[in-house]
């Protein structure tokens, strides 16, 4: 484990559920180690070099802040590892195309944590949307919002050299992944994004981020990710000609409709949304096993997703904050 914050722990977590034994973790802060220690009773190390020359893992997970992946992937890489990266891949698209690249040019599996995808409901409205049986039309719109809610910020994602951005990157990067789920062979070929900045969050990446993409079928994403909202809240819609999806993560659920039809809800086994981490670890384990992948969010996935993203921050127009009442 490289970076033994809150995903780093959730990532161990993760191991263990799947019979992974977690060997040893990296992090230069002495709590993160301490915690990690007690959570796994697994060794933990200062330096990530001289952990990974200590313990010959079979593995790594790479959940420290953006600005540091590079070197991380750049190291698991040479040691040819298989690699789970946290998103987004770095904070600039120059550097993601680095770790891109080097993960092109590994035979071993790379995996970046689009965790959303595993999200039981998700992946069973991806699996609806699929099913021809079902014969829901075109899709017409996506509506993602993925509000933190008052949840207090890492201090780095405040810092634009360790994030690259706010919630578009840190968030939305997420939204912009399911939207290429959804979306299969139908490409998004437009984005305008708007960024409000408040000093509360940070004078140097944006506090809340908006954006509308168009794909060339005609579908029209929106999209939300605000870090200042007063409430927690992660859904998705997607509006069909013929059917309507509803998706929640607090608790997992999603609900089919369809005209003249009673609504059918997702058969879901847990209310714990964080269980879609210990469901995306699981599945890179069972690829770094062997194990043929199905799903399994890649290198070039991370660069669609890194790219669409860039498209919104080029697009995207600033607007100062607090709106005066309200806007
Ligand atoms: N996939 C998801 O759903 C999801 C959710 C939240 C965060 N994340 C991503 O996970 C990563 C970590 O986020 P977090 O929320 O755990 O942050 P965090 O602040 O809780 O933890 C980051 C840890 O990395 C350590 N660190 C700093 N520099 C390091 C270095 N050079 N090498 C090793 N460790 C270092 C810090 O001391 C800290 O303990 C970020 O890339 C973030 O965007 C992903």
């Amino acid at each position: 484990m490289i970076g033994l914050g809150r995903m780093g722990l959730l990532h161990a977590r993760g191991y263990a559920a799947a019979g992974a034994e977690v060997v040893a973790g990296a992090d230069p802060s002495p709590a993160a180690r301490a915690a990690f220690a007690e959570a796994t009773g697994a060794r933990s190390y200062p330096s990530t070099a001289a952990m990974l020359e200590a313990e010959g893992p079979a593995a790594v997970s790479v959940a420290s802040p953006p600005f540091a992946h590079l070197d991380d992937v750049r190291r698991a890489v040479a040691l040819g590892l298989h690699v789970l990266c946290e998103k987004p891949l770095a904070p600039s698209t120059a550097a993601a195309l680095e770790i891109v690249e080097l993960a092109r040019q590994t035979p071993s599996v790379f995996m970046v944590a689009f965790f959303n995808r595993f999200l039981e409901p998700v992946a069973w409205t991806l699996r609806r949307l699929a099913d021809p049986a079902l014969d829901v039309g075109a899709v017409r719109s996506i509506d993602i919002c993925f509000n933190p809610g008052p949840q207090p910020q890492r201090p780095w994602q405040a810092d634009r050299a360790v994030s690259g951005g706010g919630p578009i990157l840190n968030n939305l990067i997420h939204a912009v992944d399911l939207v290429r789920q959804i979306c299969v062979d139908d490409p998004v070929v437009d984005a305008v994004a708007y960024t409000r900045t408040d000093p509360r969050v940070s004078r140097e990446v944006e506090a809340d981020g908006y954006g509308l993409l168009r794909t060339a079928a005609g579908t029209v994403v929106r999209l939300e990710s605000c870090a200042l909202a007063a409430r927690r809240r992660f859904s998705l819609r997607i509006e069909c000609e013929r059917a309507a999806f509803d998706v929640s993560w607090n608790p997992p659920g999603a609900t089919l409709s369809r005209p003249g039809r009673q609504p059918e809800a997702a058969p879901v086994s847990t209310t714990d949304p964080l269980a879609r981490i210990d469901a995306g670890v699981a599945a890179f384990v069972s690829a770094a096993c062997g194990v043929p992948p199905t799903g399994l969010p890649t290198h070039d996935d991370a660069w669609a997703a890194t790219q669409l993203v860039d498209l919104l921050y080029r697009s995207s127009v600033a607007f100062p904050a607090p709106l005066p009442h309200g806007g």
